[in-house]
């Protein structure tokens, strides 16, 4: 298969990168996800890895063929000479070519040789963390663990394994769906993206992405929009939605998914992932925060799907880990996720999903995770190493192919249990996870009706497996239901709500902003004409012309821009467009105006040399690795306007009004871009950042241009000057590099140092910082209170003791009650927890391979230590609002760690970003109201300490904090200390 070449998936219609055929399989891969373990200690622990699987058999094969053949080579290479010395003697030619072979034979044999040293893992990059803890130790979720624990102890060993791994790709309803088990009347689990609406289903909404949910600041809107998309999961039969995401985090501005999740700040990330599960769960419905973790950039994030074995392995120090990647997922824990999914790509040289020191280590036992964690799909690359690990779901069952029906659970799960590779209690601990999650947001009250839409047709009737080739059975697959929601209920007045709050005004000159819709502002009456004349630009104001929903996936960029692409889209039920709500938004009696919504412009100027005003749509757009649209590979390849976006704006601003009109740039996009190319022209005097507002996007942009909304985004990222002043740290790897092995290696080394701690460490001015956006009025601040509320001790208290999980028998079942149940009928490549035959199931004795790992200090709740958690500061402002319009602002507090700061017992420096932000809130304060409206943040012991790697614990240093609240992270009018 060719790398990068993407395949129509048959049986279902929607394009998906197709896993490698056997032969692609014969480059040797890396197995080991424990650095410290060998092949050979894998092979005797994985029997799921190497008994049972033909392909990783012969891959493991092929290791050890191409060292031997290294060695043949060599001691070969004289022997075809001394037969021809003994016949017949070779011309020169002969030998000559003869000696070419040879070393062309041994330049590959020791490419061979160096390319499998540099492949091998360095030892401890990512240390073992076994066993995986139990769940049920918070009180938060005692009663589900109990009536788990109850249904547990009444499931059979294939029963159980049935809940832990998928049916397989396209073989149900969802993109994953679990096995149920009848009996007990547990039911089979949709899961079904997110993150921004239900895709791969009707009748439901488009909401705005993740970017410009965080652009809003608004921590009401991020619960509500949460909710309204969890109803409409309840509604469709969805289980589990497969989002938020806050990996990536938006370390690489051009990554192609930033635009899932919230911004590039973890601290944003996790606040607005929170919210956005508790919405979610409020609703029944079970939330996954994903991806965890490191999966910053599309190319090479997964096995093969770049033609390559080895998926990239993001390297992050521990530090960084605890204070950038991990913290928005420490948030979810606390916010009482139930589902956490592990991502493609490796971390520290080991897979994620099958990463101890981050499953079992960080997630479950720091932060006390007592829900489940699933794979991304197919990004669990062993059986027995991933469930030690502390895998509890696989998904979407498949092993490493799609839709193949060959799972590295399901069956393999069953044996390696009777064999005793994996202990029971792994397998119980899965189970009662996945279920007492499902007991968690109330799902045992729901009626096992399953999902009522298909995923793979828009019929009807369908097909009930339609992954299986031979299967026929049909159904009613899709009911049509409604879930937008009706009236004042309809989730369209909260995407519109959204969208213009996530709509970001970075330039106003003169106040050319908002829009009067019967033209001219009073101050700028014009005598010479009738009517405002009002011409509007660019592609992105209208709608694509092959219809909405035309490339699957949203795969494309044409016509506006209202979601970037992959699993996180979805296919519109409707769209309103920009050119269609602002023509309509303008009085026709005053105003006339014309359009011309392409990026080429015609050789004619009047449409442009008429114009007093001319508002100009551009955009830039990226997505999911596995689609592509022209040369973008998911990341984008730069941060400029996409389709000729800068040269519009540029010769619109030149003829708009023979160069005299007002020009306003509305810029649709999936993250930062450079705007240097037009920004400081003096007729464009409005930009507008509109991020990916979606399905209201006409109307949302309407209310923003007018005033009906008083604009009140900030940027959840930095738009720099140059795409170089992000640092090196910033850029995608698009080519593997000679040093890498056989896996891409892509170095953290920035460290903290992404995004605006980045800008403020190296001094670097951006055009717009982060955190920074216009208003129609103006706020002011005054009178910081910095009030101590906790003791300013380094250290949390010491960590509490949890519940005690629930325990069950260990005796292991008859083997032949594992087997298929007589006269079972098999969909083809259904994946089912039964074995076919006994082969592999003599158990072998355990032995306890490692011994128990610390437990952490920072752990003992939800998210870490209670103790993290106490408030030591509170921090107040009173804001006014001198202006002469209503409106919102957001207030933002970031503090500094103390200067030149040693730990005075090491005698260490600790490096600290020069701020970082703690907390925001957005308030609406009336016209003029200038008496003050009382703002107040709760800083907790977490937001004042860093991770400690030595000590392993989070340390609260000593010395003077500064602190500060302002608008921006560069707009900071208040300072003060503690
Ligand atoms: C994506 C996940 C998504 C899953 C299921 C994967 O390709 O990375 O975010 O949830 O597919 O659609």
């Amino acid at each position: 298969m060719a790398p990068y070449e993407s395949h129509e998936l048959r049986r279902g219609k929607y394009a998906r990168l197709d896993a490698p055929e056997d032969d692609d399989l014969d480059t040797p891969t890396r197995f080991s996800s424990e650095s410290n373990m060998t092949l050979e200690d894998l092979e005797e622990h994985d029997p799921l890895a190497f008994d049972s699987k033909i392909k990783r058999k012969k891959s493991a094969g092929d290791l050890k063929i191409r060292k031997a053949s290294y060695r043949d080579a060599e001691s070969a290479a004289p022997a075809p000479l001394e037969r021809w010395k003994g016949s017949r003697a070779p011309g020169r030619c002969c030998c000559w070519l003869l000696t070419f072979i040879a070393a062309i034979v041994l330049i590959l044999a020791s490419g061979g040789i160096w390319a499998w040293k540099v492949s091998v893992p360095k030892d401890g990059l990512s240390p073992p963390w076994y066993p995986t803890p139990k769940g049920g130790t918070d009180k938060a979720w005692a009663d589900s663990y109990t009536k788990a624990a109850d249904m547990v102890k009444q499931m059979t060993l294939p029963e159980k394994v049935n809940i832990t791994t998928g049916t397989g790709w396209s073989m149900d309803m969802c993109v994953g769906q679990t096995g149920r088990v009848a009996r007990l009347k547990f039911p089979s689990l949709c899961l079904q993206d997110g993150p921004l609406g239900i895709r791969f289903a009707d009748n439901i909404t488009a909401f705005p992405a993740g970017i410009t949910v965080g652009a809003t600041w608004n921590k009401e809107l991020m619960y509500l929009r949460g909710k309204a998309h969890g109803k409409e999961a309840r509604l469709k039969g969805v289980n589990v939605l497969l989002g938020p995401a806050m990996g990536p985090l938006g370390r690489l501005p051009a990554g192609g998914r930033n635009w899932e999740g919230f911004g590039s700040d973890p601290v944003l990330q996790g606040i607005a992932a929170a919210q956005t599960i508790k919405g979610i769960q409020d609703e029944g419905v079970m939330a996954t925060a994903k991806h965890y973790v490191g999966n910053e950039q599309e190319h090479f994030r997964q096995s093969w799907e770049w033609g390559l074995p080895n998926a990239i392995s993001s390297n992050i120090d521990d530090r960084t880990l605890h204070e950038i990647y991990a913290w928005p997922f420490a948030d979810s824990v606390k916010a009482g996720v139930t589902s956490v999914m592990c991502s493609y790509n490796q971390v520290n040289s080991s897979y994620a999903c099958q990463n101890s020191r981050l499953l079992n280590g960080i997630l479950k036992d720091e932060l006390g995770f007592q829900g489940f964690v699933q794979s991304d799909w197919l990004a669990q690359r062993s059986g027995v190493a991933s469930a030690l690990a502390g895998l509890d779901m696989s998904m979407p069952g498949d092993g490493l192919r799609w839709a193949k029906g060959d799972s590295l659970w399901g069956p393999e799960l069953t044996r390696s249990v009777l064999n005793g590779s994996v202990p029971i209690d792994r397998v119980d601990d899965m189970v009662t996870r996945i279920v007492a999650s499902w007991y968690q947001v109330g799902q045992d009250k729901w009626d096992d009706q399953g999902p009522n839409f298909s995923s793979w047709t828009n019929d009807r009737v369908g097909k009930l497996h339609e992954g299986s080739p031979s299967d026929h059975a049909m159904g009613v697959v899709n009911q049509y239901v409604n879930a937008q929601g009706e009236g004042k209920d309809a989730h369209k007045n909260l995407v519109r709500r959204v969208a213009a709050e996530g709509t970001v005004l970075v330039k106003n000159e003169d106040k050319l902003l908002p829009l009067d819709r019967k033209g001219w502002k009073k101050s700028k009456k014009s005598k010479r004409r009738t009517k405002y004349r009002v011409g509007i630009f660019g592609e992105d104001a209208r709608l694509p012309r092959e219809g909405i929903n035309h490339c699957s996936d949203q795969s494309c960029n044409e016509g506006t821009l209202a979601s970037g692409w992959g699993s996180g889209a979805v296919k519109f039920s409707y769209l309103i467009e920009p050119l269609s709500a602002v023509r309509a938004a303008f009085d026709n009696a005053t105003v006339y105006v014309t359009d011309w919504p392409e990026n080429k412009l015609p050789s004619q100027k009047e449409v442009l040399e008429d114009q007093d005003l001319c508002i100009v749509f551009v955009n830039a757009d990226s997505g999911e690795g596995y689609e592509h649209y022209g040369s973008i590979r998911g990341d984008r390849n730069d941060l400029n306007l996409q389709k000729g976006g800068d040269k519009l704006v540029q010769d619109v601003a030149k003829d708009c009004g023979k160069g005299m009109g007002d020009v306003v740039v509305v810029v649709h996009t999936v993250g930062p871009v450079i705007l240097e190319n037009f920004i400081d022209i003096v007729n464009v005097k409005a930009v507008i950042i509109a991020n990916l507002p979606g399905t209201e996007s006409g109307n949302a942009i309407v209310d923003v241009l007018f005033g009906d909304v008083n604009p009140s985004g900030r940027l959840p990222y930095t738009i720099a000057k140059n795409e170089d002043d992000y640092g090196p740290g910033s850029k995608i790897k698009y080519l593997p590099t000679p040093s890498d092995g056989l896996a891409p290696q892509q170095n953290f080394s920035e460290g903290l140092y992404i995004d605006y701690r980045h800008f403020d460490k190296q001094d670097i001015t951006p055009r717009y910082e982060f955190g920074y956006g216009l208003s129609y009025t103006q706020f002011t601040l005054s009178s910081l209170l910095i009030k101590e509320s906790g003791a300013k001790t380094s250290f949390p208290k010491p960590r509490p003791e949890g519940l005690t999980p629930p325990s069950y028998s260990t005796h292991l079942p008859d083997p032949k009650s594992a087997l298929f149940p007589e006269g079972f009928h098999k969909v083809e490549r259904y994946i089912y927890p039964w074995l076919d035959s006994l082969k592999g199931v003599k158990k072998h004795k355990s032995e306890n391979l490692q011994p128990q790992s610390p437990l952490s200090d920072a752990g003992g709740g939800p998210g870490g230590n209670p103790d993290l958690y106490t408030t030591l500061l509170t921090v107040s402002a009173s804001l006014a609002n001198i202006g002469l319009l209503d409106g919102s602002t957001v207030v933002q507090l970031y503090i500094s760690f103390p200067k030149n700061y040693t730990d005075n017992e090491t005698g260490e420096a600790v490096d600290f970003p020069v701020r970082v932000l703690r907390g925001f809130e957005k308030v609406h304060v009336e016209a003029q109201k200038t008496d003050g409206q009382l703002v107040t943040f709760e800083v907790t012991r977490r937001d004042l300490s860093y991770w400690d790697v030595k000590r392993q614990n989070w340390v609260l240093p000593v010395g003077e904090f500064g602190i500060t609240v302002g608008f921006s992270s560069r707009n900071l009018v208040l300072q003060g200390k503690w």
